[in-house]
């Protein structure tokens, strides 16, 4: 196949970027056919777009507006402008901290992935690992899923488990899960990559 066939994403993100970097080395190690072609943030100092640049993709801050947990339209069409500009088949969520909107989904129905620190439905919202910790549960873990208008709603792709140990603090537990969370998003985008459930 030629290049011209990998699946083209672009990831969103506001912190450190660990599951950028998972996907970057699980691209080249596996490998995956697919290839990120830009990273794009709400925070302007995010690592996240330390990251892209390191792997040399394109990576930018994008003004959100002012409202803390939402993007407003014209920030909303800034993303998907800087993401139609590549071309992009897929938008992957790494630890974006903004609801998105409906500029972005109606632009990518069924394409925007989001991982989050939890078995949903159980815990979504912010701290979820947090949230297990407190409840005293024995299995925590995370989750692939299809991004809605809700928060933390859609349809579920993929889970992993973590068992949450006698000795965890909400912060190890936090770490075993962020490890399985290295592990599933990869999975999950090369089983996309493959699988490609959303073309035609
Ligand atoms: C991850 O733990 C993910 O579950 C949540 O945000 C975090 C992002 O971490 N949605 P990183 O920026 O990928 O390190």
């Amino acid at each position: 196949m030629s290049s011209g066939d990998k699946l083209r994403i672009g990831v969103l993100g506001s912190g450190k970027g660990s599951n950028l970097d998972a996907i970057f080395r699980a691209i080249h190690d596996r490998p995956i056919f697919a290839e990120v072609k830009v990273v794009l943030s709400d925070v302007r100092n995010a690592g996240i777009l330390d990251i892209g640049r390191s792997h040399h993709v394109h990576s930018k801050y994008v003004y959100p507006g002012e409202s803390r947990a939402r993007l407003d339209e014209a920030s909303e069409r800034n993303l998907v402008n800087a993401l139609q500009q590549e071309h992009v088949d897929l938008v992957v969520l790494a630890g974006f901290m903004r609801i998105v909107g409906p500029v972005l989904l109606a632009a990518y129905p069924r394409r925007i992935i989001n991982i989050h620190p939890s078995l949903l439905p159980k815990y979504p919202g912010l701290r979820a690992w947090e949230q297990a910790w407190q409840a005293g549960e024995a299995v925590s873990g995370c989750t692939v899923h299809y991004v809605d208008s809700g928060i933390d709603t859609g349809e579920i792709i993929a889970q992993a488990e973590v068992d949450v140990l006698s000795g965890d603090t909400a912060e190890t537990l936090h770490a075993r899960i962020q490890e399985a969370e290295h592990v599933l998003y990869p999975d999950v985008i090369e089983y996309l990559a493959r699988e490609r459930p959303f073309a035609g």
